[in-house]
């Protein structure tokens, strides 16, 4: 069998073929797009060490060739034991080879089980994990229950969602039959995307008596990542399951609501009949101090895409406390039928009126804000 010898952050490893854009029918999966992923997921795992007492058990559940689980050993200072599994047994195979290149046998374990199986084992009270991170070919939604089973009180939970055809309303019918939301395709549906699949996340934890609190949330590319916290408890269930709502939008003028309840009817704006979206998460999706200090972590850190990271973590910074939902300048633009203006003079005639107006982590003519729809309008008007 032919041999890559790939490298990535502190990890050298192996693959038995290497493809810029790989398909799932590889013989072993690594993206190289998902390096930033990767590096995110150390920044994550170091400050989730910092706030615990003890050394981190964690699973990388679906490890392809190993790598980001081989990251987690040599990248974050106080892990306690990782394990990698995948249920490809070449892919196992792989990783184990990785972890011996890299001299991480004593710190890092391989096993070959069906994910769901694999974290049965860790589901007893005495054996729980402090970190899963599920990272699947498409939608995470069958691991949930597992995972949430599987963590200890504090635990971090860490999933990819690739599905995005389904939670962006593209595909409703997968998305309804998944996540149990109903998806919307508005422009703010990458948003929408991380809200449904938080809220999916949150109502299983809340048939376990855990609550589930979003830390970390974005969308990059082809997926959504979502980190979160798991307390135990009725209660916290209770004040998670507070956060779960809906959102109404009218596709003429574009108003939209936040929403406790599906009574959708008029559109107040403009009387149109407004579309339903949800339930999905309305609370915050990242927490500033998390960012602040992966922000400053980061820049110990000798990471390849530090700078596109860096960048990231700012904007999901500035999003922080800012209502759901955002507008593209382009939509609303073409609403009025004007050109769309440059969108940092827009931003600053929000601020100056004395609304909270920022862009967005998500690329494009993206506007976060809290003017209502007429005002922004207004301010776009030349
Ligand atoms: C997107 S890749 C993971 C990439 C890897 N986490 C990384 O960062 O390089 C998905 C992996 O999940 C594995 N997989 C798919 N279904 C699985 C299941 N039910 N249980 C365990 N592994 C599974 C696949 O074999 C594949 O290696």
């Amino acid at each position: 069998m032919s041999t890559h010898i790939m490298k990535e952050g502190e990890a050298t490893f192996t693959l038995p073929e290497f493809a810029e854009a790989p398909t799932r029918r590889m013989k072993v999966f690594y993206n190289p797009v998902m390096e930033e992923s990767r590096d995110i997921s150390v920044l994550m795992l170091q400050h989730h060490r910092g706030l615990s007492d003890r050394d981190l058990l964690a699973s990388d559940l679906m490890t392809g060739c190993g790598v980001r689980g081989l990251r987690w050993a040599l990248e974050v200072s106080g892990m306690g034991r990782v394990m990698l599994n995948d249920v490809n047994e070449l892919a196992a195979e792989v990783a184990s080879r990785n972890v011996e290149l890299n001299h991480q046998s004593s710190l890092v374990e391989v096993y070959n089980m069906e994910a769901n199986q694999f974290l049965a084992l860790y589901s007893s009270p005495k054996r729980r994990l402090d970190v899963v991170d599920v990272d699947p070919f498409g939608s995470p939604a069958p691991y949930v229950d597992s995972s949430v089973r599987a963590l200890r009180n504090g635990g971090l939970l860490a999933l990819t969602a690739t599905d995005l055809s389904a939670l962006t309303g593209v595909a409703f019918d997968a998305c309804y039959r998944r996540y149990g939301s109903r998806p919307l395709k508005t422009e703010y549906a990458f948003e929408n995307a991380i809200r449904i699949l938080v809220s999916f996340v949150a109502r299983v934890a809340a048939v376990h008596k855990m609550g589930f609190t979003p830390r970390l949330c974005y969308h990059r590319k082809h997926y959504v990542r979502v980190y979160g916290v798991l307390k135990y408890g009725a209660g916290e269930a209770d004040s998670s399951l507070r956060n779960i709502g809906f959102i109404l939008h009218c596709v003429q003028c574009r108003f939209r609501q936040p929403s406790s309840s599906i009574l959708n009817g008029k559109c107040k704006v403009c009387g149109a009949k407004l579309r339903v979206t949800g339930p999905l998460w309305l609370g915050e999706l990242s927490d500033r101090e998390t960012l602040a200090s992966i922000l400053k972590d980061l820049e110990r850190r000798g990471f390849r895409l530090k700078t596109k990271v860096r960048e990231m973590l700012r904007r999901i910074m500035e999003e922080c406390g800012m209502p759901p939902t955002h507008y593209v300048l382009d939509d609303l633009s073409s609403v009025l039928r004007i050109k769309p203006p440059r969108l940092e003079t827009v931003i600053e005639r929000l601020r100056a009126s004395g609304y909270r107006a920022c862009r967005t982590h998500i690329p494009g003519n993206r506007l976060k804000t809290d003017a209502p729809v007429e005002f922004i309008k207004y301010v776009l008007k030349p």
